[in-house]
């Protein structure tokens, strides 16, 4: 897919990828990290017992790690990144097992994993993890409002969040297609599409810009209101909520084939290219204020990926605005705030989880992650992982 111009710099860039791959994945081959400090990456593979989502082995991001060994085992052959994936894939058996501490983030944390590992190897038992997670996503579908509840309360919980939809839920639901297709069972398929299309209603605003929450009332179902979320405020525009959707309607395009999904998916993307800075960094919010600025790499990379994929839907002229779009994003990314060097861990490094959080810019797994599913699209040899 990668234009002749491009093919230097992607071909340069691959290769720094795969170098620093080899010499991280050993020194974190028995980690799941989520993000770096002083260079190195933590570990979020302890068997937290409470529910704190963001502490320990239920936390939503823990599939990216084994995702990324995965990437690299498709790229390579290489027998070792199998190994490596499976460490996250066997730790994160504590979940299902437990239950308790899991959320909507199912998707993203076994389809990386388990998933990856029965497409790509045929493994039964991780067929029966990827089943498990889709059956335990299903499960929270409320009818009454047709959504997807994504978070649990926490135990400490001034909100009651049981109402609660969110936007990221788009890169869930995947893994109930993927559950539909491999046990020829439609009911899986339908809670994904009547999920997204409540989100289709009531996420997507008229100039292409998305919501982050949405409340709706558990008996009756109708909407309550909207949250900002991670980004700035209400009725504000958290970037990488963008990204989700229009990555996300764009999954459920491909799964489904119904032409609403993909036009969603476009309606999104146009409104995320308007909004793209000279510079090609990507702010936490579109409209966050002038201070304090704070970037999110993690939007910049997921939004290459959504646009190199929209590229192959469209025709020759629109073709051309997504790719150009995306491979600006990855080289703003690149010549800015990559860090490609073998002794440190972590490739971007100024992701941002939320708006209002304490830290601000610091590495986060999945700007690696989504950064490395772009780069491998670009190559023409990406495994596809929703
Ligand atoms: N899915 C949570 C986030 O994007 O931060």
């Amino acid at each position: 897919m990668v234009r002749e111009k491009d093919s230097v710099w992607l071909g340069e860039t691959t290769e720094k990828v795969k170098r620093k791959m080899r010499a991280v994945s050993e020194r974190s081959c028995r980690k799941i990290p989520y993000t770096s400090i002083n260079g190195v990456h933590d570990d979020r593979s302890g068997a937290d017992k409470s529910f704190s989502e963001d502490l320990g082995i239920y936390w939503w991001t823990n599939g990216f790690w084994g995702g990324m060994m995965w990437m690299m085992y498709h790229e390579t052959g290489e027998q070792r990144f199998a190994d490596i994936a499976r460490f996250s894939e066997e730790k994160l058996d504590y979940c299902l097992q437990d239950f308790y501490g899991l959320h909507h983030d199912v998707g993203f944390m076994y389809l990386p994993t388990a998933v990856a590992d029965y497409r790509l190897t045929g493994s039964p038992d991780s067929r029966r993890r990827g089943l498990h997670a889709a059956n335990i996503l299903a499960a929270r579908f409320n009818p009454a409002g047709k959504f997807i509840r994504a978070w649990n309360d926490r135990e400490d919980a001034k909100e009651d969040r049981r109402g609660w939809a969110i936007i990221d839920c788009l890169l869930n639901i995947p893994l109930l297609y993927w559950a539909g297709e491999e046990t020829k069972d439609p009911r899986f398929k339908h809670v994904a599409t009547m999920h997204a299309d409540t989100v289709m209603k009531h996420f997507v605003r008229a100039d292409g810009s998305v919501r982050h929450i949405v409340e709706f009332d558990t008996e009756t179902g109708e909407m309550i209101r909207d949250y900002g979320g991670q980004g700035y405020e209400t009725g504000s525009s958290w970037t990488r909520g963008q990204t989700w959707g229009m990555y996300g309607f764009l999954m459920s395009y491909f799964h489904t084939g119904k032409q609403e999904y993909l036009d969603t998916a476009r309606k999104i993307a146009h409104y995320f290219m308007a909004n793209i800075p000279e510079d090609g960094l990507i702010p936490v919010d579109f409209r966050q204020p002038a201070e304090p600025f704070w970037y999110d790499d993690t939007a910049g990379a997921i939004a290459a990926c959504g646009l190199l994929e929209l590229s192959k839907t469209a025709g020759e002229y629109e073709k051309d605005i997504y790719y150009r779009a995306a491979v600006k994003l990855l080289k703003a990314l690149c010549e800015n705030h990559c860090d490609f060097s073998e002794d440190t861990d972590s490739i971007l490094l100024k992701c941002t989880g939320s708006y209002h959080e304490r830290e601000h810019e610091y590495p986060i797994i999945y700007g690696d992650f989504f950064f490395m599913e772009a780069l491998f699209k670009l190559k023409g040899n990406d495994y596809f992982m929703w």
